[in-house]
């Protein structure tokens, strides 16, 4: 069992069969974190560092605990109060901590590519855990087996990704894998906030967010990245949230149940209200849950070092 790629840089760069190994080994890995020993030995030779130059609360969180349950030796690298502010470069950094024998590298920057870079300068394996706006892999990956889990297969599915999709490295990741298991994918917010050239990658654009959760199955509500936005694409959070914020009422009126799902961070009363994220319909904290035997799976599969799961 492996995949086609050595790193992981994108939903991209991988085809259908490594989407689907990584699904089956997180099964097997989800069996393991039921165990009374939520533990497997795999991977107690190797050392990975997570390197963050970007915040981060769930990924981060959900990779170290992924590497434990591993049991590889793991070090966690911030940006903030690391020599970086001393001017030292991204490809010094990286190659400093890899001297020290580091195996693998887990990898968030603000720098849409930065991972993609780095990767043609060292010989580590490298995950990347949301650069820019490009890609965010494994939370792609996390989203697409949540939705599994609770609707089955995924062909055919409608899924409405709801919110700030310009400036969104989740969306972009949802869009190719759920594309590449057969889903259809609606992108749903204000003009602003989508790409103009959105439909080249085969996705229908709806600016009415009533009519996107009357026809998904699925709708996965994304944050305004206001940190990401250098000038005003929208009056006011109020008024973002009176058009284009998910509500009860909105669900109520649909003539069916959709599942609502969130990466997180939550902005409550924004972009989806409280009544909706912590509803019955919500699957966001089986994301959060989810998340680390999908990143356990990932990183066991470019581990190269297979051995039996589930010692
Ligand atoms: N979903 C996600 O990437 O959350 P964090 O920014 O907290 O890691």
């Amino acid at each position: 069992m492996s995949l086609s790629v050595k790193h992981l840089l994108g939903i991209k760069e991988l085809n259908q069969q490594d989407i689907q190994t990584v699904f089956r080994t997180a099964d097997n890995f989800k069996q393991v974190l039921q165990r009374p020993i939520k533990k497997v030995p795999t991977l107690r030779d190797t050392t990975i560092a997570n390197i963050f130059f970007e915040n981060s609360t769930r990924t981060r969180i959900s990779f170290e605990l992924a590497e434990k349950r591993l049991s590889a030796d793991v070090i966690n690298f911030s940006a903030s109060g690391s020599s970086v502010s001393k001017g030292e470069t991204l490809i010094d950094t990286v190659n400093n901590i890899l001297a020290m024998k580091v195996d693998m590298v887990v990898m968030r920057h603000s720098a849409s590519g930065a991972p993609w870079f780095l990767s043609r300068h060292i010989d580590a394996s490298i995950i990347n855990a949301g650069d820019g706006t490009n890609e965010h892999p494994t939370q792609a990956l996390l989203d697409a087996y949540s939705m599994r889990e609770k609707l089955g297969n995924l062909k055919g599915k409608r899924v409405a990704i709801i919110g700030d999709i310009m400036h969104s490295r989740v969306a972009l990741s949802n869009i190719f894998c759920l594309q590449k298991l057969g889903a259809e994918v609606m992108v749903a917010g204000p003009p602003t906030l989508i790409p103009k050239h959105i439909e080249s990658l085969g996705v229908k654009p709806e600016y009415d967010v009533k009519k996107a959760l009357a026809w998904c199955d699925v709708a996965n509500v994304l944050r305004i990245q206001l940190e990401r936005q250098h000038k005003p694409l929208f009056s006011t959070l109020r008024e973002y949230a009176l058009y284009y914020g998910i509500n009860s009422d909105m669900l109520r009126s649909l003539e069916k149940e959709i599942v609502i799902m969130h990466p997180g961070p939550i902005n409550r009363g924004v972009e989806i209200n409280s009544d909706v994220a912590d509803s019955g319909q919500s699957i966001i904290l089986d994301q959060v849950q989810n998340g680390v035997a999908i990143r356990m799976a990932v990183i066991y599969l470019l581990s190269g070092k297979p051995t039996e799961l589930g010692e």
